[in-house]
């Protein structure tokens, strides 16, 4: 896809591998979207874009530990576009962002499932009226290998809790989603995909992990990169990637009534119902 003039959302934007593909994007002369929720940060990414001569990216300041704060950030985006050609729901908290320990969104909700998971699904909807209306259009769900499958009657982890277990369920879950959304979306020229970017990325969530990283944003970039722009992937959907090659995910993906407790659940919690 040529990426020029396109108008491209990306979450969790002001670090990591979403910078980076933000940087990459608006030097192809894509309309980029950056969201965070450190205007400092963002500031430094649009003077680094800027200063290599490419239009500056419009920066969107939302938390989105908070289901209002989604909505908020759909809101200022629905303000200023009509369309939006592809969206990188990439915003995310690893296993041990602010420790190890259980932690609950502003709605109550265990955090990890809220941020990782939760304010992409609302957002996907909230903003697809705007996706629909740039079609063919994508939308990219920035997953993991890191999977968990979703105890139904725990969803929030109230026992048993670990921050590996809690980030692995919110990654399955963005997985589910994807598959349940493609399906929802055949026929409309929106796809969605989800994928694995790469193994421990030297990110702010790996380091906070105290892990050793083992590639680079680069690459984790390039295989993200190739899921908003590649030829190759412009009429599947549905599908889940590690890095650049399509791949399985965790059995519980491909369960359908699985799926559709977790789709029920998320209207609901999300008010979308
Ligand atoms: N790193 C890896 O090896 C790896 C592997 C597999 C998958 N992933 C996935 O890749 C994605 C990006 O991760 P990364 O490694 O690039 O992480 P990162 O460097 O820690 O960046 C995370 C981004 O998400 C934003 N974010 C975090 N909590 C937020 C919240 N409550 N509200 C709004 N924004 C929030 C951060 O914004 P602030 O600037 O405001 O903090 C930051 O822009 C995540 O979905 C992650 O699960 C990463």
């Amino acid at each position: 896809m040529d990426m020029k003039g396109k108008t491209v959302l990306i979450t969790g934007s002001t670090d990591g591998v979403g910078r980076y593909v933000a940087s990459e994007l608006a030097g192809e002369g894509a309309k980029v979207l950056i969201h965070g929720r450190d205007a400092s940060r963002a500031t430094a990414l649009i003077e680094e874009i800027k200063a290599r001569g490419h239009a500056a990216p419009q920066f969107y300041q939302a938390d989105l530990a908070s289901l209002a704060g989604a909505r908020r950030l759909a809101d200022a985006v629905k303000a200023d576009h009509k369309k939006i050609d592809v969206f990188v729901s990439n915003a995310g908290i690893g296993s041990q962002n602010n420790g190890p320990q259980r932690q609950q969104s502003a709605d109550g909700h265990e955090l990890r499932f809220a941020v990782n998971y939760l304010s992409g699904f609302l957002l996907a909807y909230l903003l697809l009226p705007l996706i629909k209306a740039a079609a063919p259009s994508r939308i990219v769900n920035v997953a993991s290998l890191g999977q968990h499958p979703i105890d139904f009657d725990d969803v929030m982890i109230t026992k048993n809790y670990s921050g590996s277990r809690a980030y692995a369920q919110s990654k399955l879950s963005q997985i589910m989603f994807t598959i349940d959304l493609a399906d929802e979306l055949k026929g409309s020229g929106v796809t969605v995909n989800s994928l694995h970017p790469a193994t421990y990325m030297n990110t702010t969530m790996v380091r906070a992990g105290g892990i050793t990283p083992m590639s680079t944003v680069e690459q984790g970039g390039a295989a993200i990169l190739h899921l908003v722009q590649g030829d190759d992937v412009a009429n599947r959907s549905g599908l889940f990637f590690n890095g650049m090659n399509e791949t399985k995910a965790n059995p519980q993906a491909y369960d359908e009534a699985a799926r559709k407790r977790l789709r029920e659940l998320s209207l609901r919690l999300t008010g979308l119902a």
